[in-house]
This record gives structure tokens, C-alpha cells and sequence, in this order.
């Protein structure tokens, strides 16, 4: 198995694209201790101090047209989210599609790109982003009152290796499920760690806004919402208000 372990990156993301295009295997995994560029969703910026947090990529090489992703960005999601519970006990949850939430702070986010030819997958990376071990002064300060570490929630420093390891289990005994048996069993495993069914969320789709209760996941992986008048909206991205 491949693996780059590195002290300072722009962001692991163009590390492990690098390796992709030069033709790594699936499985090629991309760590840093620090990234000066980190990205996140929609264009946001990813942040984690130096030696506290855990960012991670992987490159992945699935046979499957584009449209698929999604699920593996969900699946991502709950492989990240089982081996948080059985490394720290702290309980954190899925919000659609894949941040890790603790009593609605952000503990976790997943950025999964992709490189295609032909609505076929050539590639793809699978970004993980954890907070670890950063203390509240470590975040700034507009991002205090949304985000959270498994240290604060834990009450003690974590062992991010011991993390790491788990990921990887966890990632790999999930990637194999859903190579044999596709996304459904995927689809049930996120669904019961999900914080986001249930309630009532805000989202903005191609369409306009949409407002309604989150229902379950459609075999695709879009989050199906129902509105007020009973219309049932697939979403396929976004960000959703809880
Ligand atoms: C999000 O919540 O918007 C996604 C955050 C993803 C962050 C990770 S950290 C490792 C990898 N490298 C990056 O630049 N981003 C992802």
C-alpha cells in the first residue's frame, strides 16, 4: 500500500491528485501534519493547526460512471463516523451528505473530487478532515460557536494514529461491502448514524429554496425531502439547514 506522510502541504487533496494523475493505485493515502491551503465544500477553506487535526486523502480508482459519487462521499462519511465513535466513544452524527456533527457543532468534513472522461470515473479523493486535538482558542473566532474538536468533546487529547487506523478499516471493510453488494447496505449503515432525518431542513436546489422534512436517503444517495404541499425533492448537493 501506498502511503505519503508529510510534515506541511498546500492540501493534501492536490498531493494526492498528483500521485493519481502519475498513476498511484486505489488506496494511495495522502497524510499531512499541517495544510496552508486546506479546502472544504463549495469553495471554503479548510483549516487545522499544525499537529492537532488529521487530514487525510485517498485516491480511489472506482469502475462507475459519475453519477455515483455521491454515494461514496456517503460512504466516506460513515466510515469516518464508525471509527470516531469506537476509537473516542464521542458520539457524532451524519448531517447530509457528510459533515460529522456533536450537538450540531462540525467535528468532521468530507471533500470528495473527482477527475472523469466520458461521465466515467478516471479518479477520484477522498478528502477527510478532522479536528482532533485543537482546543477552542485555536479556532477563530466566527467559527467558535459551530465547531468543535474530539478533544473538547472528549475531555482528553486523542490518539489520532489509533484514529487513522481505524478510518482505514473501517473505509476498506465498507468500500468492499459496497463493491459487492452496492450502495443499499450503505445507504441503511447511514441512515442510522444520521442526525439530519427527521427534522425540518432549509436547502437551496437548482429550483429555488426548499423547505420540508428530511425523509430517507433515495437509492442514489440524494437526500429526499418532503415539502408543506407533500411533493417529494430529491436533493443531490447543497448545504442543508437543520
Ligand atoms: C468540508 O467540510 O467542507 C470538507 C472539508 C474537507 C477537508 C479535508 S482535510 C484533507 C483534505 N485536503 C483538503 O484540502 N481538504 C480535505
Amino acid at each position: 500500500q501506498n502511503l505519503k506522510v508529510l510534515d506541511s502541504t498546500v492540501s493534501t487533496q492536490e498531493e494526492a491528485r498528483e500521485l493519481a494523475e502519475a498513476g498511484a493505485p486505489e488506496g494511495t493515502l495522502v497524510i499531512a501534519e499541517e495544510q496552508t491551503g486546506g479546502k472544504g465544500r463549495m469553495g471554503r477553506k479548510w483549516f487545522s493547526p499544525k499537529g492537532k487535526g488529521i487530514s487525510m486523502s485517498v485516491v480511489l480508482r472506482p469502475k462507475q460512471p459519475m453519477h455515483y459519487m455521491p454515494q461514496l462521499t456517503l460512504l466516506t462519511g460513515v466510515a469516518v463516523c464508525r471509527a470516531v465513535r469506537r476509537v473516542t466513544g464521542v458520539m457524532a452524527g451524519m448531517k447530509w451528505p457528510n459533515d460529522l456533527l456533536v450537538d450540531g457543532r462540525k467535528i468532521s468534513g468530507i471533500l470528495l473530487e473527482s477527475a472523469t472522461e466520458d461521465e466515467y470515473v478516471r479518479y477520484c479523493i477522498a478528502g477527510i478532515g478532522i479536528s482532533a486535538n485543537q482546543d477552542h482558542e485555536d479556532y477563530p473566532e466566527e467559527l467558535k460557536p459551530i465547531a468543535t474538536s474530539l478533544k473538547i468533546e472528549k475531555g482528553e487529547k486523542i490518539d489520532r494514529i489509533q484514529l487513522i487506523a481505524a478510518i482505514w478499516e473501517e473505509f476498506e471493510a465498507l468500500y468492499a461491502l459496497y463493491q459487492q453488494e452496492g450502495f443499499a447496505p450503505i445507504a441503511s449503515l447511514w441512515e442510522a448514524l444520521s442526525v439530519t432525518l427527521g427534522k425540518t431542513v432549509n436547502v437551496t436546489i437548482a429550483s429555488g429554496p426548499v423547505t420540508g422534512k428530511a425523509e430517507k436517503l433515495d437509492p442514489s444517495g440524494a437526500l429526499l425531502v418532503v415539502t408543506e404541499d407533500g411533493r417529494r425533492v430529491p436533493v443531490f448537493s447543497g448545504d442543508v439547514e437543520l
